[in-house]
């Protein structure tokens, strides 16, 4: 097999010859923004929206965004069309780059280190998803910025690696009480045929999955509602589902050992999941 080719700083290069300098606030401070972006049958799946989401985590750490949305687009694309029509996740990263000396602040004169790769996007185990996932509760330990998409990950490994550990797919956060999202994903319930996720906010990535689940939900008349999902009502709940690039949507049944509803996936899911695929395959269609 050839040797995988990343971006770098304005070229692309073979993997192993891609090197970022120790001096790299990326890698000295997790001073950095990244973005993962599914690509279906070689076509970028709603690249504006993570455009627009990059440079909403590029404003609120004050890295001046060092391409327009045209060189984003054609650095990306290059990088997809390089591996075919497979289906593929793109990582990219910006870190506000090379620092003088390891000092806390920054000055504003540096040039951002940008880095993209792309690598097979494994599909989702549609055994798995039909029979839905285990997940564990913890408290967020995150910080009070968890909208930004923030490369300073140390938080998120240490909670999904708790549900590793527990033979558990994620880790539920909660925060005074309050179920915020999961440590790399975010968090649906049904309530009374109601399809309910928190509202945005600092605590919570604004998830691309999230917000098309919600897209889809108005465009189709599935009643839904943004609102608080407090920790206890999870006995309550008929259905709870993660979404994410990588889980697209997929049905939860138990959380801490207790099952959900019924401890199956549930028919608001299942409704869900139909017109998620059924958009996947107009927008590989139609791009
Ligand atoms: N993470 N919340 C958190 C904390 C996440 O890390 C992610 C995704 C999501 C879902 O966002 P989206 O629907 O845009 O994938 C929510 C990615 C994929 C990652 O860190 O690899």
């Amino acid at each position: 097999m050839a040797e995988p080719v990343v971006y770098l700083n304005g070229e692309f290069i073979p993997a192993q010859q891609a090197t970022v300098s120790v001096f790299d606030r990326g890698f000295l401070f997790g001073d950095g923004v990244y973005e993962v972006i599914p690509a279906y049958g070689g076509r970028l799946f709603r690249l504006e929206h993570h455009l627009d989401r990059l440079q909403r985590s590029l404003d609120g750490l004050r890295i001046a965004n060092p391409y327009t949305r045209a060189q984003w687009s054609s650095v990306l694309q290059a990088l997809t069309q390089r591996a075919g029509s497979i289906d593929q996740s793109v990582y990219v990263q910006v870190t506000r780059g090379v620092a003088q000396m390891r000092t806390h602040a920054f000055t504003e004169a540096g040039s951002p280190t940008v880095f993209a790769m792309s690598s097979a996007l494994g599909a989702v185990d549609p055994e798995r998803r039909a029979q839905g996932v285990q997940t564990i509760t913890h408290e967020d330990i995150r910080w009070h910025r968890c909208d930004l998409k923030t490369t300073a990950m140390v938080a998120n490994v240490l909670l999904q690696q708790l549900a590793r550990e527990a033979g558990a797919e994620e880790t539920l956060l909660h925060r005074d009480g309050r179920i915020i999202e999961g440590a790399s994903s975010n968090v649906f319930v049904v309530v009374q045929d109601v399809v309910v996720t928190p509202p945005p906010g600092p605590e919570l990535l604004p998830g691309i999955t999230r917000d098309l689940v919600l897209e889809l939900a108005r465009e189709n008349g599935l009643p839904w509602r943004e609102d608080e999902i407090p920790l206890r009502s999870l006995a309550k709940v008929s259905e709870l589902w993660l979404t994410s690039g990588s889980r697209e949507v997929m049905p939860v049944i138990a959380v801490d050992r207790q099952p959900i509803g019924d401890g199956v996936p549930g028919p608001v899911w299942r409704r869900v999941l139909a017109l998620f695929q059924e958009f996947k395959r107009g927008a590989q269609a139609h791009g």
